[in-house]
């Protein structure tokens, strides 16, 4: 046979090889690799040109026609077969997407404020309702703030009765939110003021103390009020208004004698019970009060040690802890029921 026929039928062997691979390709990838393998340029057809140089110069051109024909062939099924297969990829995308209108929404349960933060709001919009600045201090505080510029020195007892979370290194979980008093008022005098100044301070607080009425973590709101000629007459008339206010109706105080070392005189704050209407009930064991606060004027000690002159000013300080008063508005029985995120409480408070 002349190298022109064997050409020749390696050309037609060739083509039909070609096309029926490339009608059996089922993927783009191995489409490519079809591609590659005919007409890339180490491919089949490469090399058959190869052998054209060794063909007499009148035959080269029969060759070279039909080495192009095969080309554009090859070159035309390839195409169309890429066309199948992008049709096909584009059918299952459009199944694969298909949305089902009739499958049921999926719902998204709404949040609540914790009753604490929204107990804590409420009682600080009272107040800011009244002029009172809002403060906070770090829950990590320091002997000086938490105890001693509260006029209780090292081996007071009241210190003992704090029971205190110490840190290494002497840094301590702040056992109140009076430490705030100390910060709000240092931070006036620093700025070259003078009083008056009214601030509440919510904030957690943390007592190594764990029962049924007492949680380790619990939350504070401390008001104090610093000025000229203030006594106890407004820090009763505030307490009035502030119960009145936050339990929505008309609530009897009355002040006890105390003890705080950073106020003097100090006085326990007791509403009428919010159960019984003071008759005497469990809650409050017969006695139709119920305790709810500690207060008093700000002990002179105090207002020295921030470099306030307490021959000019005076002032009243009050703390209170929000689960209690949270539980006296709501009823809520036990304080833990804060702490253990049952969605059902949450729920019922959130509301
Ligand atoms: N800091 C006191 C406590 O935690 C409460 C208090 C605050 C009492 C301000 C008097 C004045 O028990």
């Amino acid at each position: 046979m002349s190298d022109l026929a064997d050409l020749k039928e390696r050309l037609e062997r060739l083509k039909h090889e070609a096309i029926e691979q490339i009608y059996l390709a089922d993927s783009l990838p191995s489409l490519e690799q079809l591609r590659i393998q005919y007409l890339g340029k180490k491919g089949a057809l490469t090399e058959i040109l190869k052998g054209v140089g060794q063909l007499p110069a009148d035959e080269r051109p029969v060759i070279g026609r039909s080495v192009n024909s095969l080309k554009h062939d090859l070159g035309e099924a390839l195409r169309e077969r890429e066309a199948v297969l992008r049709a096909q990829l584009e059918e299952e995308r459009i199944a694969s997407e298909r949305i089902d209108v009739t499958l049921p929404g999926r719902r998204h349960p709404r949040g609540a404020m914790h009753p604490i933060q929204k107990g804590i709001h409420e009682m600080t919009a009272i107040f800011q309702q009244l002029g009172f600045l809002v403060a906070e201090g770090p829950e990590v505080e320091d002997e000086f703030h938490n105890f001693d510029a509260l006029n209780i020195p090292p081996e007071h007892p009241a210190r003992a009765m704090h029971d205190t979370f110490f840190f290494a290194d002497g840094h301590l979980l702040r056992t109140h939110t009076s430490p705030v008093q100390i910060r709000a008022m240092q931070a006036m005098v620093k700025r070259g003021e003078e009083p008056p100044l009214a601030v509440v301070a919510p904030g957690r607080v943390y007592r190594c103390d764990y029962d049924m009425t007492h949680s380790p973590m619990f939350h504070q709101v401390e008001v104090f009020q610093v000025g000229s000629k203030l006594s106890m007459a407004h820090l009763k008339g505030i307490l009035k208004f502030f119960l009145s206010s936050y339990f929505g109706r008309e609530l009897p105080i009355r002040l006890r004698p105390s003890y705080f070392p950073f106020t003097e005189p100090s006085a326990e704050v007791d509403i009428g019970c919010v159960f019984c209407e003071g008759k005497g009930c469990r809650v409050c064991k017969q006695t139709g009060w119920l305790e709810v606060l500690g207060s008093g004027m700000i002990h002179p000690n105090v207002l020295k040690a921030v470099g306030i002159d307490h021959s000019q000013y005076s002032g009243f300080a009050f703390g209170l802890g929000v689960e209690r008063l949270v539980m006296l508005k709501h009823g809520i029985p036990d304080l833990r029921l804060f702490f253990e995120n049952d969605v059902r409480f949450l729920r019922r408070m959130g509301a």
